[in-house]
């Protein structure tokens, strides 16, 4: 194989077990790619920090810049906008393709990192940004560009999922689920951005501006959060046959005057009981997409956690790295793994 140079930015919960799985997986990697993934460095801002997983010393730098112009893809997992934005930009103007877990980077900047990119015909991979390891941007982006999406619901903050769903089982207080959600290490460094919206705001711009084609920029979202919500309301709504659920909900509507537009926005919803949103539960995550031609669709998983999400920046890589392979193997042949196809016979039927 020829080896793709990988440059990681970040190696925090969701960027060190990305670091971990590149080296212990590079083999299996290499061949679903047709191209070494090589890790040519790990940027970080302090070489001492206490990590997630132990990673070679040898490869951390605090040398952003240089490490930067040494790749061919280069994985932001930086998180915040500065200085995430000018490394992805520098890495883009480099020619490089990028990969990233930055909703508010791309939230608040998209445009600009997309224009970045289409200048040099570079690429800029998202997967991770919403809803951790569920594959929802590339559905909306590629499989469903030939339909039209009519509306999203998703339940994409795990921390406030694991909370409301913890004052609905458990009687718990929002205070304490939220600092089990942070010893899980669902919730943001600042879990304000969790608990009041800001999170699933960010998430609910990007998702509208892919589905309707368009740019809903983050101030267009309407954002409330949970902090007013009680165990009384929760008791109460369940009763009457609802859970009370944050949704991010992203509309396709008409106004008075017959005039299209799009509407984002996030707030604590009654859900019936007997929808599937209902259902989803602890941290996981939930799109509810209504395109259509295609129907109701539901895109369901872990929605926060560092080795889910690396899942997500994983696949992005594998695909960022089929491009640079020219005359590289096809989906048909990019296997090696050469595992036997069992006899009937041979498997326990369990399911
Ligand atoms: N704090 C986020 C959550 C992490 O709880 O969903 C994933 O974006």
């Amino acid at each position: 194989y020829r080896n793709v140079r990988v440059a990681l930015l970040g190696a925090g919960s969701v960027g060190s077990q990305v670091a971990r799985l590149l080296l212990e997986q590079a083999d299996d990697l290499a061949g679903r790619a047709g191209a070494g993934l090589e890790l040519v460095g790990i940027g970080v801002r302090d070489l001492d920090a206490k990590r997630d997983v132990d990673l070679p010393r040898e490869l951390m730098t605090t040398d952003i810049e240089s490490l930067i112009l040494g790749a061919d893809i280069v994985v932001e997992l930086m998180g915040g906008i500065e200085p995430a934005r000018s490394h992805v930009l520098k890495a883009l103007g480099s020619g490089a393709d990028v990969v990233t877990g930055n909703k508010a980077l791309l939230a608040s900047h998209g445009p600009e990192l997309f224009e970045a990119a289409e200048q040099v015909g570079a690429q800029l991979y998202y997967e991770a940004a919403v809803a951790g390891a569920i594959p929802i941007i590339r559905p909306l982006r590629d499989s469903l560009a030939g339909d039209r999406i009519v509306r999203i619901m998703g339940i994409v903050n795990g921390t406030t999922n694991f909370i409301l769903d913890r004052m609905d089982t458990d009687g718990d207080t929002l205070e304490s689920a939220l600092a089990t959600a942070t010893e899980l290490g669902y919730a943001e460094a600042d879990p304000t951005a969790d608990i009041e919206g800001y999170d699933a705001a960010q998430k609910a711009a990007i998702l509208a501006s892919l589905a309707f084609h368009t740019t809903v920029p983050l101030s267009a979202v309407h954002r409330e959060g949970i902090t007013r919500v009680t165990h009384e309301q929760v008791v109460a709504a369940r009763k009457a046959g609802y859970v009370v659920k944050i949704l991010a909900i992203c509309e396709r509507l008409v106004d008075s005057d017959g005039a299209e537009g799009v509407s984002a926005r996030v707030y604590p919803a009654l859900v019936p009981l007997d929808h599937p949103l209902a259902a989803v539960h602890g941290a996981k995550n939930a799109v509810f997409v209504e395109a259509e031609a295609a129907g109701d669709l539901m895109f369901y998983g872990a929605g926060a956690g560092g080795v889910e999400t690396a899942s997500a920046v994983l696949g992005d890589l594998v695909s960022a790295a089929r491009r640079h392979v020219i005359g590289g193997p096809g989906l048909a042949e990019s296997t090696h793994a050469n595992l036997r196809v069992l006899p009937i016979g041979d498997v326990t039927t369990r399911y």
